[in-house]
């Protein structure tokens, strides 16, 4: 069984005369424990794929399986909401909220789908302290450097612990040796 599957996906941006074809059905499959990198030249619609799968934007045919579940079925119409898909997602500017400290930004996920609040203590220390940021829970995103920041995001995106997680060029926004740093650690975030 497939964690992820993409079937003749279609997309286009704009409707009638201004409509945009982006997708011009895609396929893919992600198996349980396995990483695939979407390439393609910027433009190409990797960043729409990966809304569509997220539920962030609207195909028109196709359809979407998350493990047993289908997210989308265009010949249904039907479109699970992006909130019920349960996706990790990482995204390239990495959004945290400026005003809310580290223990907040990656809690308030699991406030919005009712997590009792010592479940979401305990779930958040336990990510933090996955991702080396045990220390850092009480400070705020402009107090973190880039790559701290960096991996606040993906703690924030691996707290409801996603059947699939989604990351959208996270090291773009790191300069050369902290994507080095990065990418091992996303490595060995990933093998474990
Ligand atoms: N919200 C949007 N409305 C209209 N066109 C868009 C929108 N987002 C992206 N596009 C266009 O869709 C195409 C694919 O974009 P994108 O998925 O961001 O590519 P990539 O991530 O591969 O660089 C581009 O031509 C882009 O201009
Ligand atoms: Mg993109």
């Amino acid at each position: 069984m497939s964690e992820l599957s993409v079937n003749d996906l279609h997309l286009d941006y704009g409707t009638g005369a201004h409509a945009n074809p982006i997708l011009k059905g895609v396929s893919m499959q992600l198996q349980r424990g396995e990483v695939v990198a979407l390439l393609g030249p910027s433009g190409s619609g990797k960043t729409t794929l990966l809304r569509a799968v997220a539920g962030l934007e609207s195909p028109k045919a196709g359809t979407i399986d998350i493990a047993t579940r289908r997210v989308f079925d265009g010949s249904r119409n039907f479109e699970m909401p992006a909130e019920e898909r349960n996706l990790g997602l990482v995204f390239q500017s990495y959004a945290l909220w400026p005003h809310k400290t580290v223990s907040d930004n990656v809690a308030y996920g699991l406030k919005l789908r009712k997590v009792g609040s010592s479940d979401i203590a305990a779930r958040v220390k336990a990510v933090l302290a996955q991702l080396g940021l045990g220390h850092l829970g009480e400070r705020y995103p402009h107090q973190l450097s880039g790559g701290q920041q960096q991996r606040v995001a993906i703690a924030r995106a691996l707290v409801y612990n996603p059947q699939v997680i989604l990351l959208d060029e996270p090291l773009s926004n790191l300069d050369a040796k902290l994507r080095e740093e990065a990418r091992a650690f996303l490595r060995e975030l990933i093998v474990r």
